[in-house]
């Protein structure tokens, strides 16, 4: 394994006014990575645990535009743990983290901006195997 990335925590602007609230993810000092694809997870049953795998390549943004949840990233050895609950707070999280999402209030939207495409051979989605990579 080389040289690992740390998660980090990016602020987004957020402009409010009596309309509402939009939000901005803008520049390469917000995204480290040209954004590729973007998705989202909402209507989550209260209990449910997401995520649970890891990517080889592929770095995100996750944030809750609404609501809330947890993100705990695991290089490994060390836990990184997140609770997502404002629109202007995002995490990047780099390659190579084992991540969970739990915790989810029932107005929880995960937002997700990924560098790549969907690519199925980028996940490990058994917990050994990650750790396996990880010494590699
Ligand atoms: P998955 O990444 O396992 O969801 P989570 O980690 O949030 O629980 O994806 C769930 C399903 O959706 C899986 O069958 C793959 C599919 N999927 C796509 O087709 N395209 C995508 O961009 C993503 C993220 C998932």
């Amino acid at each position: 394994m080389g040289m690992q990335f740390l998660p980090s925590l990016v602020h987004l602007p957020c402009i409010s006014d009596p309309l509402g609230t939009l939000g901005v993810i803008e520049g390469p000092s917000i995204l480290p990575f040209d954004v590729k694809r973007a998705y989202f997870i909402q209507g989550i049953p209260a209990g449910s645990v997401r995520g649970s795998h890891a990517h080889k390549e592929l770095q995100q943004l996750i944030f809750a535009p609404s609501g809330s949840f947890d993100l705990i990233l695991d290089d490994g050895v060390k836990l990184f743990e997140f609770r997502l609950e404002s629109q202007s707070v995002a995490v990047v999280v780099p390659p190579g983290y084992w991540r969970t999402l739990q915790n989810f209030s029932s107005d929880a939207v995960c937002m997700v901006l990924a560098s790549a495409m969907y690519d199925e051979s980028d996940y490990i989605r058994d917990y050994q195997e990650f750790l396996n990579w990880k010494i590699e």
